[in-house]
């Protein structure tokens, strides 16, 4: 056996540092490889291994000095075998010479890990001897260094692995949350999106409700208003702030205009129905201060993406204009019907009368007649001249289709106002005439002698004694359809013409003159106007001490 090196002080010091160094080492074959070469290099050893008990119970070498040449088997014989057995169940050292590979007295110690020996320290020495008591100490004490060295390790490792696992985990669960936190930011994005893109079409959807010219009432399914335009405000007399969340049956109360029976509620019959429906002709809608309107309307579902209805939408509007140009139509259609009719009877009737006269005017040259037979026949005269004279009238179309020819209105309004000299000079009344166009226009001399001498008549006969009338003429335009043409005014200081009666006297036989007038005057002015392309309009007014009449005629220009 080789001699103790250096004395016991020295083998400390080595040991102690081997101490620090073993706790600086990383890995668990590190350990082995440093304590092995510590006791090859401090001590009488020869080899040394580290033979440890494998799950299977096998034992395994984990660490040999031995050369290679020497399986490390061979040591294992049984009889090691027990031993070992024996050593890592008691954790109580041994020492026994081997022969293999040669000989030697080998220390079997125990290498005790969480307070069980798990690992067998084999230090063999060549020669046989009995190992002295204080290396056997220092030996036991490596043994337990690598021991608790090991656990050591073991607990690093472990606290690393657990770190390294708490690392994992905290990155995946920072992973997680990073991804978490990205689909959120995604759809919070998203939602945003689709929030402004439905306030965008809600406004889109707004505004052109807003603009269109019908009246537009929303409601939800149970018939609540959403939504209202301004057009159905107007109509309803509801303001949307007022009518949102009503029942609509309150907003839109319709009856119908004949019956006054009040329709099944359109709502509810859309709901119903599901479909797009129009409501029934003559459908008035009273509004809120019991005002009435005519209206044409439709209700029509309003359906979700799976099809469900969600509300209706009533679109309506008002007719009453249209109603009123229906009727100007129908009318205009009924009077020129009227006067067809006018004209051929008085054409038929013009011929008759002729003879009647003839007849009459031979009767009244007999000399023989007695008076009152002579009164007789002098009234029938008389009729007969009224009769001619409404038949001449009626026939104006008729007889003037001549050429038209250059006029000058300062000629025609002498004429006429020298027709009426003796009435307006008995009557006291004062005509001011203002002319201020020089020029010439095209027409038929006849038609304007009928026009002028029609308005003028009825000014004279409007404003009975000492009133005033003042004709005026001079270059004018058409506003609304921008056309230069003739203006001539009659105006009259009369009593002005009632508003009951201001939609009547442009009809045929409309007179508030009895038996004296005709009511064709103004019918057939219109109808020559009319026929020139100008415009007749009148202003009146009847209020006392400022009443009066003006007949505006404009003849445009030919172009
Ligand atoms: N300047 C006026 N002032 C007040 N009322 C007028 C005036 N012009 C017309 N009228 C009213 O219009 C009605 C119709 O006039 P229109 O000339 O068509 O017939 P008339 O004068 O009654 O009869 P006719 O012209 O055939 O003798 C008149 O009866 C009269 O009531
Ligand atoms: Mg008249």
């Amino acid at each position: 056996m080789k001699d103790l090196p250096g004395g016991e002080q020295k083998m400390f010091e080595a040991f102690l540092k081997s101490t620090q160094y073993l706790l600086s080492l990383q890995t668990q074959q590190d350990i082995w490889e440093h304590l092995g070469k510590f006791v090859l290099t401090h001590f009488p050893a020869d080899w040394l291994a580290f033979i440890e008990r494998d799950p299977d119970n096998s034992l395994a070498f984990r660490y040999c000095t031995l050369p290679e040449t020497v399986a490390a088997q061979q040591i294992l014989t049984n009889e090691v075998r027990t031993l070992l057995a024996d050593v890592l169940e008691s954790g109580f050292l041994a020492s026994r010479v081997l022969l293999m590979p040669t000989p030697s007295m080998t220390a079997f110690l125990p290498i005790v890990e969480n307070g069980r020996a798990s690992r067998v320290m084999l230090i063999g020495h060549t020669d046989a001897q009995p190992l002295p008591t204080g290396l056997l100490g220092i030996y036991l004490a490596l043994a337990g260094l690598a021991g608790t060295t090991t656990e050591r390790k073991r607990a690093e490792e472990e606290v690393r692995r657990l770190n390294a696992e708490l690392e994992r985990r905290v990155d995946q669960r920072t992973m997680q949350l990073q991804r978490a936190y990205e689909e959120l930011l995604k759809e919070i994005t998203e939602r945003k999106q689709a929030e402004e893109s439905l306030r965008t079409s809600e406004e889109r959807w707004e505004t052109t409700l807003r603009s269109i010219g019908d009246a537009v009432i929303a409601t939800d399914a149970d018939g609540r208003v959403v939504f209202m335009n301004e057009v159905a405000e107007k109509l309803t007399g509801w303001p949307l702030s007022e009518s949102q969340g009503k029942d609509l049956k309150e907003i839109f109360n319709i009856v119908n205009e004949v019956t006054r029976i009040k329709p099944e509620n359109p709502i509810a019959k859309v709901i119903r129905t599901g479909q797009v429906l129009g409501l029934s002709n003559h459908t008035a809608l009273i509004s809120r201060s019991g005002r009435e309107f005519p209206i044409e309307d439709s209700g029509a579902p309003i359906r979700d993406k799976e099809g469900e209805i969600r509300g209706v939408v009533m679109v309506f509007h008002d007719i009453s204009e249209k109603r009123i140009a229906e009727k100007a139509v129908r009318d205009s259609e009924r009077l020129a019907t009227t006067g067809r009719l006018a004209s051929s009877l008085a054409h038929e009737i013009h011929n008759p009368l002729d003879t009647i006269g003839n007849l009459l005017y031979i009767i009244n040259q007999s000399p023989d007649m007695p008076q009152p037979l002579r009164q007789h026949v002098a009234m029938a005269s008389e009729e007969l001249t009224r009769v001619t004279q409404m038949t001449q009238h009626m026939l104006v179309f008729q007889r003037e289709a001549k050429t038209p020819v250059p006029i000058k209105i300062d000629e025609v309004l002498h004429n006429v106002t020298a027709l009426y000299k003796r009435k307006i000079e008995s009557a006291a009344i004062q005509v001011e005439e203002q002319v201020e166009f020089e020029g010439e226009f095209i027409g038929l001399p006849g038609e304007m002698r009928q026009i002028f001498a029609n308005l003028i008549g009825n000014a004279i006969e409007a404003i009975g004694k000492n009133g005033k009338i003042r004709l005026h003429a001079y270059a004018g335009r058409d506003w609304r359809q921008g056309r230069c043409g003739l203006r001539v005014t009659v105006a009259d200081n009369g009593p002005g013409i009632p508003s009951q009666i201001r939609d009547n006297i442009f009809d045929p036989f409309f007179t508030t003159k009895g038996e004296s007038g005709t009511g064709l005057g103004l019918w057939i002015t219109s109808g020559i106007i009319e026929n020139n392309e100008g415009i007749l309009r009148l202003r009146t007014v009847t209020r006392a001490g400022r009443s009066g009449t003006c007949f505006s005629v404009f003849f445009p220009f030919p172009t």
